[in-house]
């Protein structure tokens, strides 16, 4: 059932229903209206204004990342655990400034231009194999080579090893979600268990014949910064590939995903996209506003804070609704119409502040990649099924949607 203005204060994020997970959106709406500090039955607190979840972002200092507190009842001490701790996007300084400052090379513009490249020419594979159908499953077909490809190539893994990334990546962060069921988690250590073993493997492999070319390879550049003493442990080297892997594949390949549903859902943006190729910038940021592939993400407040008027103690856990905050009138005029010539959009779908997301470039020229080929190529793109979405509420996921490909 949804929210209404009387049931707003009694939502409850840890028992949210069909309902909200394939369409959360007018909650959201009732939520920030109605309770934009939602007050939940353990203790922690929803927060859906875009003022509110930008300024809880954006305050390192008063709210943290670390997740140890909040994890430990939640995935006991189980390979998750170890897994969530250690990759810097759930720490704090001074350990994620190391990680941060190792990863930073990375994703600068020059080695974004050598993955461009790579990113086009699997785009023009894909399409190539997808015009022979005629009828494919976008996501399956297009949107989970795209990404899984490049963060294979960012962390040296072979092409032929590339398979398992994918299935490891959905069932680490399944285990994320707010409802979750035992066997979610028995899964999500398993693949744990499993990628660890994996990159060891492949750590090993690379010790005893380093590459001639490193290039982008993240984790043979970490191995050799870790051997000459001023980078990380070996295990903190395997958590922090094993979340880059996570935040790079599952995300980009539900831009690509929702952005092929929203144009199918707007025919009149995706004619206006087709008229105006100069418009794919804004495109891509305004897909990434109105279907933000993070929904919802989390800190805890060091000291107490002071938010819609209400003084919360230190030590509350803040759900923070990137989606809702997305979608807020105070920041986008009409923030329920999808429009691909939006400006200026400072949506949160990246986050803010020091946790702003490492890999947003390498994200945005993907997606811009993808759609600008799609639509060059099959311009009479159509739907050919429903968009089928998982029941899940902290990413915004699409499971299948099929579409024809007419030139
Ligand atoms: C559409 C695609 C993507 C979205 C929506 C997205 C979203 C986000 C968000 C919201 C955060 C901040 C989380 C927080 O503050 O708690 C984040 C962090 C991060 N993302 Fe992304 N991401 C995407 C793609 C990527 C890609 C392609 C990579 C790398 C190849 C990547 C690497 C990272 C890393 C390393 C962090 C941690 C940054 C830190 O803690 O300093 N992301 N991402």
């Amino acid at each position: 059932m949804r929210l209404t203005r009387e049931t707003a204060r009694d939502f409850v994020l840890s028992r949210v229903g069909h309902e909200f997970a394939q369409d959360p959106y007018p909650d959201f709406a009732t939520l920030r209206e109605h309770a934009p500090l939602c007050r939940q039955p353990d203790g922690s607190v929803v927060v859906s204004r875009y003022d509110d979840v930008r300024t809880v972002l954006t305050d390192a200092e008063r709210f943290s990342s670390d997740k140890r507190v909040d994890f430990r009842p939640k995935f006991g001490n189980s390979p998750l655990y170890e897994h969530h701790t250690t990759s810097l996007v759930f720490n704090d300084p001074p350990y994620h400034t190391r990680v941060r400052k190792l990863l930073q090379p990375f994703f600068a513009v020059q080695t974004l231009r050598g993955m461009e490249r790579s990113v086009s020419r699997m785009v023009d594979e894909l399409l190539d194999r997808a015009a022979d159908r005629r009828t494919i499953d976008i996501v399956s077909e297009f949107a989970v080579a795209i990404p899984l490809n490049l963060v294979g190539d960012l962390l040296g893994v072979p092409r032929g090893e590339r398979e398992p990334l994918r299935r490891w990546a959905g069932l680490i962060l399944g285990g994320l979600e707010p409802v979750r069921t035992p066997e979610q988690l028995s899964a999500g250590n398993r693949a744990v268990e499993e990628f660890k073993a994996y990159l060891r493997e492949l750590i090993a492999y690379k010790r005893a014949h380093p590459p001639d070319d490193a290039g982008i390879d993240i984790l043979w550049t970490l191995i050799q910064a870790a051997d000459a003493g001023d980078g990380l442990t070996e295990l903190e080297i395997i958590h922090n590939s094993i979340f880059m892997l996570n935040a790079g594949h599952d995300t980009t390949t539900s831009l690509i995903a929702n952005g092929t549903d929203l144009l199918l859902r707007h025919p009149a943006q995706l004619e206006r996209l087709k008229a105006e190729p100069a418009l794919l910038k804004t495109a891509v940021e305004e897909m990434l506003r109105y279907e933000s592939p993070l929904q919802i993400g989390n800190r805890r407040s060091r000291v107490d804070a002071t938010i819609q008027g209400e003084t919360l103690p230190a030590g509350t856990f803040f759900h923070v609704a990137i989606a809702a905050a997305n979608r807020d009138p105070r920041q986008f005029s009409d923030p329920e119409a999808f429009d691909v010539g939006r400006e200026p959009n400072k949506h949160v779908a990246f986050g803010h502040g020091i946790h702003f997301c490492a890999g947003n470039a390498v994200a945005r020229m993907e997606a811009q990649v993808a759609f600008a080929k799609l639509i060059e190529r099959f311009p009479r793109l159509r739907r050919a099924g429903p968009t089928v979405r998982p029941d899940r509420s902290r990413f915004r996921v699409v499971d299948e949607l099929r579409v024809e490909l007419l030139a």
